[in-house]
């Protein structure tokens, strides 16, 4: 009907070829289509507006875009404002619209007088009750795009030669990271013997923003961090460093405030708290840039970092996407997001890890392929399968961020996240990823090249039972018998014959060799 209005009142060529009777005939038809549309509207219909209130004064949106004829229900989800989401498996139960989005989100929505009432369902997390009130869709408008720099190659920072180490709240707090937690932990990476072991970066991640700027327009802190400054210097006094979170984009994937229009004020505003490491979460970045500018808008918060007047480590977050990896040296960033997001189970965490190999050759002292932080000691897997996660991690010269909590971790997790021959693979100085050598059906063999010649060895079991896997020299590129080889778990040497080893891998499990 619109569309055919407008064409009428816009363009005289097409009005003039129709006759009265034909015309006429045509706005009939439309007019009626247009009533029998609304009479048959659903009273799901619309754009709606979802606010959750937070306990800590900041209320995060979701826009949901909602259309259902019968029991066919179409639309759109913006979760957080952050992103634009297909809904996934729209079905009507009873009164209730259900569908998903693959944040692992299930909406159950259902009219409630003007506005919707809806329950809000996050995989592993409490059920969230929320009222969605009509808007129109310009109200989910995002900002406009910002201009961007030219492309230009900013010098390197010189900051992190091998991998960072160190804890994000992420993985196990989400949401419910506080000051305190922060605290605790920095207290529990030094009394773990974390710290000892190389551990420094207690990074916050989303969730700690304010609800809005202050007068001057600078970022705040939301009620769960009452003194950013004081607690950076409570961090810093026990010989630690802090990280913190923003995006580029107007919201953070968490719906949090973020830094677009403000990324000189934001990242001198973290300098001057005291921050030590940044990771920058694009989120609703794409809902404002196309893909095809993510290197621009990365240089921006680059240049911004580059101004800010202390080193700051640049941790680029936006899922591998515009294959960052051949430009994020070039931004000055020191790590980059290789994938989506890593979950608590073998299944994520293998499909993510041993992916990595054809990345290899981008990592180099101070700028690292990050396929996600740590899920040691979270719960969702073994410990011979946390014993993998790390080892494989270790083998792909990754970022090494415990995402567990710290201060209630077993001795087992411990022992895992704390051994030190681990962890000298991940942080050897030749600052190279290792790459898988072969496969053999469950059985894969991975080697990094290790300063002064030698090699770690990774014998990586992907099966559900336990393997023999025999080993020759030739397989792992040496022309004869090495000098020493030593089980990396095991702490011991192992006794080697001439043309091989045989090594004994349990299901999903991983003998990890350094071989001199
Ligand atoms: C994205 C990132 C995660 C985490 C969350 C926070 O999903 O990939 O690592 O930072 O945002 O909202």
């Amino acid at each position: 009907m619109n569309l055919v209005t407008s064409k009428e009142t816009n363009s005289p060529s097409v009005t003039a070829r129709l006759d009265l009777p034909l015309g006429f005939l045509l706005l009939l038809a439309f007019s009626l289509l247009a009533a029998h549309r609304a009479l048959g509207a659903s009273d799901l219909d619309g754009a709606w507006r979802m606010d959750v209130p937070k306990p800590f004064g900041v209320t995060t949106r979701t826009f949901l875009v909602l259309h259902r004829e019968g029991n066919a229900l179409t639309g759109m989800v913006y979760p957080n404002t952050a992103e634009e989401r297909r809904m996934l498996n729209p079905h009507m139960e009873g009164q209730n619209a259900v569908f998903s989005i693959d944040w692992g989100w299930t909406f159950y929505v259902h009219r409630a007088g003007a506005n919707l009432s809806v329950t809000l369902k996050p995989e592993g997390a409490e059920p969230i009750q929320a009222i969605a009130y009509p808007i129109s869709e310009a109200d989910m408008r995002p900002p406009s795009a910002l201009p961007l720099p030219a492309v230009r190659d900013i010098p390197d920072n010189g900051l992190v030669r091998t991998p960072p180490m160190g804890w994000n709240s992420w993985n196990h707090f989400a949401e419910a990271v506080d000051d305190r937690t922060v605290r605790e932990t920095a207290d529990a990476m030094v009394s773990s013997g974390m710290a000892a072991a190389g551990y420094v970066y207690v990074n916050i991640d989303d969730t700690w923003e304010g609800a809005q700027r202050d007068a001057l327009g600078n970022l705040t802190a939301n009620r769960k961090f009452p003194d950013m400054k004081a607690l950076s210097a409570y961090v810093h006094g026990k010989g630690l460093k802090l990280g913190m979170y923003t995006s580029p984009g107007f919201v953070t994937c968490g719906g949090y405030m973020a830094s677009l229009g403000h990324e000189e004020q934001d990242m001198k505003t973290l300098a001057g708290w005291g921050v030590d490491y940044v990771k920058v979460d694009w989120c609703s970045a794409s809902r404002v840039y196309a893909d095809a500018e993510l290197r621009r808008v990365y240089q921006k918060m680059g240049e911004a970092l580059e101004r800010c007047g202390r080193p700051i480590v640049f941790s680029i977050c936006e899922y591998g996407r515009g294959e960052v990896w051949r430009w994020g040296a070039a931004v000055s960033g020191n790590l980059w997001r290789t994938t989506g997001d890593i979950h608590d189970s073998w299944k994520s965490m293998s499909s993510i890890g041993f992916d990595q190999g054809r990345l290899a050759s981008y990592a180099s002292p101070g700028h690292w392929n990050d396929p996600d932080m740590l899920e040691v000691g979270n719960g969702g897997m073994t410990n011979t399968e946390y014993k993998t996660h790390f080892s494989l991690w270790c083998m792909l010269a990754a970022p090494l961020m415990a995402g567990n909590d710290l201060r209630s971790m077993s001795d087992e997790t411990r022992d895992i996240l704390t051994n030190r021959e681990v962890i000298a693979v991940d942080q050897d100085a030749l600052g190279k990823q290792g790459t898988r050598l072969f496969a053999l059906n469950d059985i894969e063999v991975w080697s990094k090249p290790l300063s002064g010649g030698g090699q770690a060895v990774g014998i990586f079991n992907r099966g559900a039972e336990g393997t023999t896997a025999p080993i020759t020299w030739s397989r792992i590129g040496r022309e004869s018998k090495p000098s020493s080889v030593r089980d990396l778990w095991q702490h011991r040497d192992l006794a080697i014959a001439d043309e091989g080893l045989s090594v004994e891998v349990p299901p999903h499990g991983v003998v990890l060799l350094l071989v001199k």
